[in-house]
């Protein structure tokens, strides 16, 4: 049974129950073939009022600050792998209570923290940079020249300080298993004579897993291989993969206004605001029943409800005039969306609900004007 859209007060995240859990078996599936773990990366996703879902998977937590550390404690009940380009002494502490593993940008921050680290038995590792990475996409790209994560090689040299037990990287955007193989290829070669000192390697995030077409077999095979060459465990820390096309936001058309020609949907939603990374990479998303523009249909720009003037995209074309009142639905809404949202000029917060068969929808959480002000003071 479809989602029943009509029914869902708008603004709205609306995950589909059916769809995350295809994923996280999905997830779960390679996580055993492969004898790896794999660590659910809360930046991309933390909407905890379903974490009693993904804890029926199993998967470990990724954190990169003290509040997301204590949600994988707290609601996942897990303790987090945690990875910050740098931490702060007054914050130290409370990480390391709710973190296994932790991960430094830079030897200047293990000198800092290890002790602390060794005292409070959290398992020390370090992030690595291999200056390697096919992500076209350059904000989303940490391997740059002139990036601030990871020591290089260069940097690393030969001594391998004594207490890192293991060794980070991050060098994928959105990517599949042969991308993540050059990766390895260069990684083992810049820094494989470490690996046989080492508890565990993580290969970061970036690996879109659950993409239609990604072959599972292909990355079961790298995984097994690196680990049986190697020996320690491996950790794999995906954000996107967990919650990939399994929801939508959904909105509804205020208003049509027209310029030069051109038309504009105003929404009740906000591309700033709650879809940023359309404007941020940038990409346009999919909307349920319309297409890319076609030459004689009706043809609109969305336009956000925020007053930014470049917080709109384009263009869409439907079979139909929109109208006030129409719903526009926009697809794979989950992933670092809920997590980035803003509420710049006071733009409501879309509430976030999830819709299964059997329940129907479920609203998890609603804003408010003390959501908005408790902001700020
Ligand atoms: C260190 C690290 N790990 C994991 C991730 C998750 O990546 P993704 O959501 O692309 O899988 C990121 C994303 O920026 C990251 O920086």
């Amino acid at each position: 049974m479809p989602i029943d859209f009509s029914k869902i007060q708008t603004p709205c995240y609306v995950i589909d129950e059916l769809l995350l859990r295809n994923n996280l078996a999905l997830i779960k599936q390679v996580k055993e073939a492969a004898k790896v773990d794999i660590l659910v990366s809360f930046k991309a996703f933390s909407n905890w009022g379903v974490f009693p879902i993904f804890k029926e998977y199993g998967f470990g937590a990724s954190a990169s600050s003290l509040n997301e550390a204590r949600l994988a404690f707290e609601e996942l009940g897990v303790r987090a792998h945690t990875y910050s380009p740098a931490y702060e002494e007054k914050t130290i502490s409370d990480i390391l209570k709710y973190s296994s593993h932790i991960s430094f940008n830079s030897i200047n921050q293990l000198r800092k923290y290890s002790h602390i680290a060794s005292q409070n038995g959290v398992s020390i590792g370090l992030r690595v940079n291999p200056e390697f990475s096919d992500s076209s996409h350059d904000i989303y790209n940490p391997c740059k020249p002139g990036s601030r994560f990871g020591i290089t090689a260069d940097q690393f040299g030969n001594i391998q300080p004594q207490e890192v037990e293991g060794l980070h990287l991050h060098a994928l955007f959105e990517a599949d298993s042969f991308a993540l193989e050059k990766v390895l290829a260069v990684f083992i070669k810049k820094f494989g004579r470490h690996l046989p000192k080492l508890k565990w390697v993580n290969l970061g995030g970036g690996h879109l897993i659950t993409k239609k077409g990604y072959d599972i077999n292909h990355l079961v095979k790298l995984l097994t291989d690196f680990r049986n060459n190697y020996g320690g465990r491996v950790i794999l820390e995906p954000g996107s993969a967990f919650t990939y096309q399994t929801g939508y936001l959904v909105s509804t058309v205020l208003d049509i206004v027209e310029n030069n020609g051109i038309k504009t949907a105003i929404l009740n939603v906000s591309f700033t605001c709650h879809m940023p990374d359309c404007l941020e990479m940038p990409y346009k998303p999919v909307i349920l029943g319309a297409t890319d523009e076609v030459v004689g249909k009706p043809t609109y720009r969305m336009g956000g409800i925020s007053c930014l003037a470049g917080d709109y995209m384009g263009n869409w074309s439907f079979d139909k005039e929109l109208k006030p009142g129409d719903k526009i639905i926009f697809e794979d809404m989950i992933h670092y969306t809920t997590v980035k949202t803003t509420m710049f000029n006071g733009v409501n917060h879309p509430s976030i609900g999830i819709w299964n068969e059997k329940s129907g929808f479920r609203l998890i959480k609603e804003f408010n004007y003390q959501d908005y002000k408790n902001r700020l003071s």
